[in-house]
């Protein structure tokens, strides 16, 4: 048997094609900060993490045009020898001011400020604990590194103080959440994870990468949300989301930073963020600290599309965020709910196993404060006439929209 045999035997995606349900690679040929026109057709976009709808904004637009012609369009090296920009260490200084660490590094994607953050932290003898629906990213970072993993069930504090007192008394102990959970949009219990990691001696780290810009007063995230941000540890972030961009952070401690500076191979080993995604994100982060409207904003479309969805009979489970995930069941029937909604103009994202378990399959919505009030009463229309079409809620929960 060859180790290439599975590949010729993996014929789901076929299968799944074959009934014009295949969601995943779809090619975008245009943009706005809200709509993406595919297969000629513009779809209003709440399938992107563009919270704050600043990947067309004119300051970014600019900053990111004028790197380009400034530094050229790449580094063509690691930022440990010539991939190291002026703006890469400006960028670091503002994240580190704005997250209240002493230190930041950036890395050239969120995922791998996970993998390159955590990895080298967690040695032999070492432990990390894990919430089960922590992001994959922050899996892949504790499974690079040397020491034991823990996973506990989602939220179950009780689960992660029996785990972390099982270990030795002078082990490392490295607890690792989400701020925001990304498939259900709901804010991590930090003041919990805080006492529970003080009680056992353990450092806490966030990813904030849903929260960014979102959450907290000056949109730093959950632990500002909270006021917490002196007591976690290690903050993790991406520009993939709020800040328009590419790329991710880390911040916490000086020495912490210059330890990971020297030791992580996500960073060493590959070449540094392209000088237009640095100052996009630069640019992005002054939009998101002049311009506080935006996140309002964002806020009151959120609560405008959870409180419509509610309306017209659907699950949206716990969510607390501008990540909704609308529940529908097993995958063949999210996948076909996906594809009602594109065919209605709504380009959204289904989130099957192995996500999500099999019988909690949803679409997720995501909302930008971009979203104009005609786009999101478009967006509950859709929602209403797929939810009439595929019979998905109960007849009498149907109401109109514009009712809400
Ligand atoms: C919670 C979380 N952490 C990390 C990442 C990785 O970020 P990026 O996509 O910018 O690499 C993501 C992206 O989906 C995420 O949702």
């Amino acid at each position: 048997m060859s180790i290439l045999d599975k590949c010729r035997e993996y014929t789901r995606a076929d299968e799944v094609k074959a009934l014009g349900i295949y969601p995943y690679f779809t090619p975008i040929q245009e943009t706005t900060a809200t709509e993406a026109r595919i297969d000629g057709e513009w779809r209003i976009m709440v399938g992107s993490n563009n919270y704050l709808g600043l990947t067309h904004h004119p300051r970014v637009l600019e900053a990111t045009h004028c790197a380009a012609l400034r530094y050229g369009v790449g580094s063509t090296g690691s930022r440990f020898l010539n991939g190291t920009l002026d703006l890469h260490y400006e960028l670091e200084a503002r994240l580190a001011s704005f997250f209240h660490k002493e230190a930041a590094l950036v890395f050239t994607t969120g995922y791998q400020a996970s993998l390159g953050a955590i990895a080298p932290l967690v040695g032999r003898g070492d432990h990390v604990f894990l919430d089960r629906l922590d992001h994959a990213s922050l899996v892949d970072g504790a499974r690079l590194g040397l020491g034991d993993i823990h996973r506990y069930a989602h939220e179950d504090f009780d689960g992660l103080s029996r785990q972390l007192a099982r270990v030795p008394r002078g082990a490392g102990k490295l607890v690792i959440t989400d701020g925001v959970f990304s498939m259900e949009g709901s804010i991590a219990d930090l003041p919990r994870l805080v006492a529970i990691s003080k009680e056992h001696g353990a450092s806490l780290l966030v990813d904030e990468a849903h929260a960014l810009g979102v959450l907290g007063p000056d949109g730093a995230g959950t632990a500002s949300h909270f006021g917490l941000d002196s007591q976690v540890d290690l903050i993790l972030a991406t520009f993939s989301k709020s800040l328009a961009s590419v790329g991710g952070v880390v911040a916490g401690r000086a020495d912490v930073v210059n330890y990971l500076r020297h030791h992580s191979r996500a960073l060493i080993f590959t070449a540094s963020m392209p000088p237009a995604s640095v100052a996009g994100a630069l640019a992005a982060l002054d939009v998101l600290i002049d311009e506080p409207e935006r996140r309002e904003q964002l806020w009151v479309n959120t609560r405008r599309v959870a409180a419509g969805l509610r309306s017209i009979g659907f699950d949206i489970g716990r969510t607390q965020t501008p990540v909704i995930p609308v529940l529908i069941g097993d995958t063949l029937r999210a996948l076909t709910v996906w594809r009602a909604l594109f065919d209605n103009g709504i380009f959204t994202h289904p989130i099957v196993p192995p996500a999500v378990p099999a019988n909690a399959c949803r679409i997720r919505v995501s909302m930008s404060a971009e979203h104009s009030s005609e786009q999101v009463d478009r967006v509950l229309e859709a929602f209403e006439k797929v939810a009439r079409d595929l019979a998905l809620v109960p007849e009498t929960a149907v109401q109109m929209p514009s009712m809400r």
